[in-house]
């Protein structure tokens, strides 16, 4: 099980969030985001977490990216905050907040770390809520509008550039279960919401392009979806629906094939689709660089007509059981299954050759209970799982899929969004009392891998 090698040129870097990392909400002009409003609604956020000083990066982000260079990190994937270059969403461009971006691109590019940028990655200015949010097409534009002012400042230094982060959890999550901000609860306002990000996302990619951008593309998060019992024609049915809802209704458009007949049939029994104007599928299946995938556990399903479905994918009650994880969980209650990671990545490849790949997010929740005097945290199960996905991300790679990088999620302890700070994805560890890192074994041996390129 060892020597693994990973490609000459792989990408290793760490991945991480402005509104999960960077506090300072109310400095340099930042106006108010839907995480905000939402993370202050009574029961929306574990204990009333916010993140209005989170891990402070926005003062810290030298000494950040110091940890980064330490650790031999090649990338570094961070998202900038919309509200702090157009604070209300839509007026005029804010230099302060892009002069932090330029500050940290500067910082990183010193310390020889690529970044990679995500232009959304969930903070949606309140101001544009206020306005309809994603549910309204106009806030697509103001994206392309906000892209390009960050572009502008950026362009010059920042190569890779990626539109949203994981628009499933945005529209589903945000609009449709409420479990994620902005809290609304309604099915069709989830799929009016997957077509405006999708529309954003073409829009932007578009305009960047025109602007001289150099590699550009999205991150997804898909799921692996596996059938309760291989054997099953019931079973073989709800895949394809949840696979639909999930993977193709976004894969499909932005590759240029457009929504699929089965997910479009299924989403007009629950809400008119006239939200999908002519030329909207031209515009969002803009040309991708690069695909950036988010991994972290299978989705199993059944096909039963008393299945419960499930309320993050509208719909799918009466037809669809999703089963309980098992086995090993993370502390998000996720199973570990590496092999879901090969599975998918081989997915992907097969059904879009040609379209290189990134893994920009895969790492584990883990309590971290095992912190001693110094602080020392030896978290032998995240290493376990970052090793075992690695190990999974090869063996795709040894088959042929084109994976260029891979980011560990996250660098450091976060704000976990609807969990609060109560769950810990870092590599590094964070003292939210006194905000001091410190590596855990896992980057200790991150760093070991990057330094001899495998495993
Ligand atoms: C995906 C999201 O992009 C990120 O923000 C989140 O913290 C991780 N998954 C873990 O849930």
């Amino acid at each position: 099980m060892t020597g693994l090698r990973f490609p000459e040129g792989f990408v290793w870097g760490a991945a991480t969030a402005a509104y999960q990392i960077e506090g300072a909400a109310r400095e340099d002009g930042r106006g108010p985001s839907v995480w905000d409003t939402f993370s202050r609604t009574p029961g929306a956020v574990f204990q009333g977490h916010t993140g209005d000083v989170a891990c402070d990066h926005y003062h810290r982000y030298a000494d950040d990216v110091a940890v980064m260079a330490e650790l031999g990190l090649r990338a570094y994937r961070f998202s900038v905050a919309w509200p702090r270059v157009r604070p209300d969403g839509t007026g005029p461009v804010e230099p302060r907040g892009l002069d932090f971006y330029d500050r940290l691109t500067d910082t990183l590019l010193d310390a020889g770390i690529d970044p990679i940028v995500t232009l959304y990655h969930w903070d949606l200015p309140q101001g544009l809520e206020d306005r309809g949010g994603w549910t309204v097409r106009e806030t697509a534009e103001h994206f392309a509008d906000y892209a390009v002012a960050v572009h502008q400042r950026l362009g010059d230094r920042i190569r890779t550039w990626t539109t949203l982060n994981e628009p499933w959890c945005s529209a589903y999550l945000g609009y449709g279960n409420g479990v994620h901000a902005p809290g609304r609860r309604d099915a069709g306002d989830a799929f009016r919401a997957v077509h405006h990000l999708l529309l954003g996302h073409g829009l932007a990619a578009r305009a960047l392009r025109a602007a001289g951008a150099e590699t550009l593309g999205i991150t997804l998060n898909l799921a692996d979806v596996q059938p309760a019992d291989a054997g099953s024609a019931a079973d073989a049915d709800a895949v394809r629906l949840v696979d639909g809802l999930h993977n193709r209704i976004f894969l499909d458009p932005l590759t240029g094939a457009g929504y699929p007949e089965d997910v479009l049939a299924h989403v007009s029994r629950i809400v008119p689709t006239d939200f999908v104007r002519d030329g909207d599928e031209k515009m969002i299946a803009a040309p991708l660089d690069l695909l950036g995938l988010n991994y972290y556990s299978p989705t199993y399903v059944a096909g039963r007509a008393d299945g419960g479905g499930s309320d993050a994918y509208p719909g799918t009650a009466g037809s669809v059981e999703f089963l309980p994880a098992t086995g090993a969980l993370t502390d998000m209650g996720w199973s570990i299954e590496p092999a879901g990671l090969t599975r998918l990545l081989e997915r992907v490849a097969a059904d879009h050759p040609g379209l290189p790949l990134m893994i920009t997010e895969n790492g584990g929740a883990f309590p971290d209970s095992a912190r001693d005097e110094q602080g020392r945290v030896a978290d032998t199960d995240r290493t376990a799982y970052l090793d075992g996905h690695l190990r999974a991300a090869h063996a795709a790679i040894a088959r042929g899929v084109d994976l260029r990088g891979y980011l560990v999620w996250s660098l450091l302890d976060n704000f976990e969004w609807a969990e609060g700070y109560r769950k810990r994805f870092g590599i590094v560890h964070v003292d939210y009392l006194t905000q001091r890192r410190t590596p855990k074994q896992s980057a200790r041996w991150y760093q070991e891998v990057i330094a001899r390129n495998g495993l």
